[in-house]
Parts: structure tokens; C-alpha cells; sequence
């Protein structure tokens, strides 16, 4: 997918062992279909070459302010005018020390303090060794470059290259790519919080097996990831899978329909918009064995005894519609055939705005899929694509329905 098509990226490099990742992180933009330009501070270059960076990015990588290749001299300004956003990773502690009291005594400096703030937005990625991270100057500059309008895109915790465990290294290339392409989507769910279940849920006959379906959970994955990345608080209550769940996003993992009501039904409380994309499973055993049911020698299957499961979604609906509350709800329908018959008589059976359908085995698994959008109005279909990209136009659809009352 080229999320970053069109975009000029200037990434900058500081002195730090994190270096290393920021080759992949270059990598990563280039192929999202952004062009990157990398400037690199002197101490940079001691832990990796601007040859690396050129070959990845395909552009000469600039390490002085003194650099003749630009024909009026003044590459501080040429670069940071031409970027649709500077990202720094690593940031050193010194490096935003410096920034911080507005210093720019060379290149990469020089060209934060001269970029145009209102146009060309900076991602600081910061790296270092967590006594210096958690030290009261260190969070005194960030909460000062935060002040003057940088966006901070966090550290990790874990085992540091110094032998030490804690805050302070820098995030992994894949999730500093996330949180660059999240910021560059429109904001159009600010200020909502989106509640969404995905994935199968497993009914448990005994503690060896039980009942369960084929949905890998990618759908209410992306959907989430995508009202993340629109401005929304986001809460995923997943079902068993095993998805890497997205930036920012608060992941309550449950098993049950039973356990995946109780978290729906708590959670739907704070929030604005609920999308149910989960594969509920029907029906669970009526007992659940304490030990494995064994065969009993008779050649006979055991006698299994199914109750129905609650439906998440009509519960949560007509609880809100009880209270009189706001909270927008959009049904998903998995279905074999006659799709849009069944998605439209499931939305109304649910008394619900807004239902999606989609046919299951086309789906389950899948990295595509194709959503038929079912509202009063009638029904329009977004055409098969990566379900990320269908995440997010099914985000805009939903912005342009909430009741202006609930916008922020
Ligand atoms: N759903 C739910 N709880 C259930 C069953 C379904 O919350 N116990 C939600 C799903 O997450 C989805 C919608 O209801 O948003 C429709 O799910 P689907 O399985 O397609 O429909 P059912 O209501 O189960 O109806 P049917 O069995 O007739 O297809």
C-alpha cells in the first residue's frame, strides 16, 4: 500500500546507537511511496554511514550546513521547505536539549528552528538510556519542544544496547512508520470514542476443545487502526486471534460471547460510536466440562446440549436506545448469499443506523474484502481493497453520519 504517496519526508538522524533502525525506517517510507530526505548531525555518523542512508533513500543524505550542492547556500531552508513533515530518529538528549533552547550551531538544527511550524509539522522519536530519559532535564526539554509544537511520538521500554532494562530506546521502525502515516490522515473522529469488537470468540465444551469460526479478526483490526489514526480514543475487544494490535489502540482480549458481552457492555458506556465486527458464535455448549470428555468406548458421540449466545450488538443498542443515549452503532452482517436482502432486514431487526455486509467467505482471512454500506437512505457499495483502506473509508462514512451534537 503507498499510504505516503506524494509525500517528502526529511528524516533526521542524531547521535545514538538507534541509528541502526532508522536504515529500516528509511526503507519503509520509500516503499509507503514517500520520497526521504536524510540529514544526519556530525555524531550521527559514527554509528552509521550516510552511504547507507543514500542507497536507501536514493538521494545524497546532507551532514552540513556548509554543503555547496545547493546553488543559493542555504540548505537549512531549501530542506525544511520542501517537507511535508520532519521526523527526527533518533532524537538524542542532547539533540533535544538543544532544541529545546532554540540552538542550531549546525545542519539538522539550523533546519528545525528555520522549517515553516504552521506547514511542515516535527516527529520526534527520541533514544537514549532510560537514567537519561527520566531525568528532570530531560523531561523538562521535551515538555518544552512538545510545548513549542513538536509531536512526540514516544520511547519503548525494554532491554537497552547499554545492558540496562527500562524507558528510553527508541520505538521500533514499524511502529514509528504506523504513527507517521497516522498523522498524516484527516482528524475526522477527534474528540470520539469508538468502541469496536472483533474476531471469533471460542466456547469452550471442556478445557481441551470447543466451538469457534474462521474469522482472523483483520477487519475490526483495521477498523480500529483507522479510527485511531482519524483522532479517536479507541477500544478493540478482540476474540481470540492473533493480530498485532494497532498504535494507540486499548485491546481488551476476551474468549466467550459471554466475556465479550460484559466488556462491550462496560466500555459502551464512555464511548461515542460502537462498530460490532465480531464473529459472535450462535450458540456455546450448555455445560462445560471440568475435564476432557473422553470417548466412552460405545462408538457414540457424546450428547451435546448448545444454548444460544446473547447478541452483543442488540444488547448494547437497545440498552443506549433505554437510556436515550448518543452512542452511534454499526452492525456488520457475514453472510452466503442474498446480501443485500439479509443485510437489510438484519439492520432493521437490530434497529440499528448504519449495517455492513460483507460476504464471509470471501473475507475471513483475507488482506481484501469488499463492504456493502446499508443506511435508511439505501445502499452503496465500496469496491474490493486492502481492508485497511475500506477501514478507512468506512471511518469517513460514519464521521459524515454522527449527529453534530456528539462532534466535539
Ligand atoms: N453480533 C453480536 N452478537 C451475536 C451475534 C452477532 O454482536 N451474538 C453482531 C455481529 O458482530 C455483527 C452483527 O451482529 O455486527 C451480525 O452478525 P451475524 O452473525 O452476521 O448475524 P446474526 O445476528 O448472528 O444473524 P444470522 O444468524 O441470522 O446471520
Amino acid at each position: 500500500m503507498q499510504d505516503l504517496a506524494g509525500k517528502h519526508i526529511v528524516l533526521g538522524l542524531t547521535g545514538g546507537v538507534a541509528c541502526y533502525k532508522s536504515a529500516e525506517l528509511c526503507r519503509l517510507l520509500v516503499k509507503a511511496g514517500a520520497t526521504v530526505q536524510v540529514a544526519m548531525t556530525e555524531a550521527a555518523t559514527r554509528f552509521i554511514t550516510p552511504t547507507t542512508l543514500q542507497a536507501l533513500s536514493g538521494r545524497p543524505v546532507f551532514t552540513s550546513q556548509w554543503d555547496a550542492r545547493e546553488p543559493n547556500a542555504m540548505p537549512h531552508i531549501n530542506l525544511g521547505r520542501e517537507a511535508d513533515a520532519v521526523v527526527l530518529a533518533p532524537a538524542s538528549a542532547d539533540f533535544i536539549a538543544r532544541l529545546a533552547q532554540g540552538r542550531c550551531d549546525e545542519l539538522l538544527s539550523l533546519l528545525c528552528l528555520a522549517r515553516p511550524r504552521e506547514r511542515v509539522p516535527l516527529l520526534v522519536a527520541p533514544a537514549m538510556n532510560r537514567e537519561m530519559w527520566s531525568h528532570p532535564a530531560t523531561q523538562r526539554n521535551l515538555a518544552q519542544v512538545q510545548a513549542d509544537g513538536a509531536i512526540m511520538l514516544g520511547v519503548g521500554h525494554g532491554e537497552q544496547a547499554c545492558g540496562e532494562t527500562g524507558d528510553g530506546r527508541m520505538l521500533e521502525p514499524a511502529e514509528l512508520f504506523e504513527d507517521i502515516v497516522a498523522h498524516f490522515q484527516p482528524k475526522v473522529l477527534a474528540g470520539q470514542h469508538v468502541l469496536v469488537t472483533a474476531g471469533p470468540t471460542f466456547e469452550a465444551l471442556d478445557p481441551i476443545r470447543g466451538i469457534t469460526n474462521h474469522s482472523s479478526g483483520k477487519m475490526g483490526f483495521a477498523i480500529a487502526r483507522a479510527a485511531r489514526e482519524a483522532g479517536a480514543e479507541v477500544t478493540l475487544v478482540a476474540g481470540p486471534v492473533s493480530q498485532p494490535t494497532p498504535r494507540g489502540v486499548r485491546r481488551i482480549d476476551v474468549v466467550s460471547a459471554q466475556d465479550m458481552l460484559a466488556a462491550a457492555v462496560a466500555w459502551a458506556q464512555a464511548a461515542t460510536v460502537f462498530i460490532a465486527t465480531a464473529a459472535v458464535a450462535d450458540w456455546r455448549p450448555a455445560a462445560r466440562s471440568g475435564h476432557k470428555i473422553k470417548k466412552d468406548g460405545s462408538g457414540r458421540p457424546p450428547a451435546l446440549d448448545f444454548v444460544e449466545n446473547p447478541d452483543i450488538l442488540l444488547t448494547v443498542a437497545q440498552g443506549e436506545r433505554a437510556r436515550g443515549g448518543r452512542l452511534f452503532c454499526v452492525g456488520f452482517a457475514a453472510e452466503s448469499e442474498n446480501l443485500v436482502e439479509h443485510a437489510r432486514a438484519k439492520r432493521e431487526r437490530k434497529g440499528i443506523p448504519l449495517l455492513v455486509g460483507n460476504i464471509g467467505p470471501l473475507t475471513f482471512g483475507q488482506d481484501h474484502n469488499s463492504l456493502l454500506l446499508v443506511d435508511a437512505g439505501g445502499v452503496r457499495e465500496l469496491p474490493r481493497a486492502p481492508k485497511l483502506v475500506l477501514a478507512r473509508e468506512l471511518v469517513a462514512e460514519i464521521a459524515t453520519r454522527l449527529p453534530a451534537a456528539s462532534l466535539p
